[in-house]
């Protein structure tokens, strides 16, 4: 096993472009196949994303509990690493017009994995705060993938 001494290098694949994902040419073949799956898992670099703080609110809503980052989905934290399941509409040759990325203009994007039923749980728990988040949810970059 290769060793990283408090360090790595990731290089991006692509980056958001005009709310779709363009793939750099030099990887567009490895795009190929990706349009029988309905839905795709992107992971990104969240490049703005500020200082992390080790506890937080969030969202930065007081009336949600103070917990570790690690707990929730804040794009501060060490490693700004952004995973999210978003909705294939159409590939046209190394763009992917998608729904549901709650990604930035401009955002790097790592890699992307198709999202298959061993991804997909049927039953799992989450704390009540969640649900309360979901009333107050206001960010306009994400639309829902249905
Ligand atoms: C809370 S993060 C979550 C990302 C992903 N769904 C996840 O759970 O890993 C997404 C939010 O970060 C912000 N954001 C989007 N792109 C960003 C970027 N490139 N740098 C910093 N913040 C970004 C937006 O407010 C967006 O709604």
């Amino acid at each position: 096993m290769s060793r990283h001494r408090g360090s790595l290098v990731l290089r991006p694949i692509g980056r958001v472009e005009g709310g779709a994902i363009r793939i750099h040419r030099r990887w567009a073949k490895g795009l190929e196949g990706i349009e029988d799956f309905s839905h795709i898992l992107a992971l990104f670099w969240l490049h703005q994303a500020g200082k992390p703080a080790l506890r937080i609110h969030p969202k930065g809503i007081k009336a949600l509990p103070k917990l570790g980052f690690l707990s929730t989905r804040t794009p501060h934290r060490p490693n700004p690493l952004g995973v999210t399941v978003v909705r294939l509409l159409k590939r046209r040759g190394s763009t992917l017009q998608v729904e549901g990325l709650d990604a930035w203009e401009g955002t790097p994007i790592l890699d992307l994995k198709p999202y298959t039923n061993r991804e997909s749980i049927k039953q799992f728990r989450v704390p009540e705060w969640i649900h309360r988040l979901d009333t107050v949810e206001t960010d306009p970059v994400r639309t829902s993938a249905s």
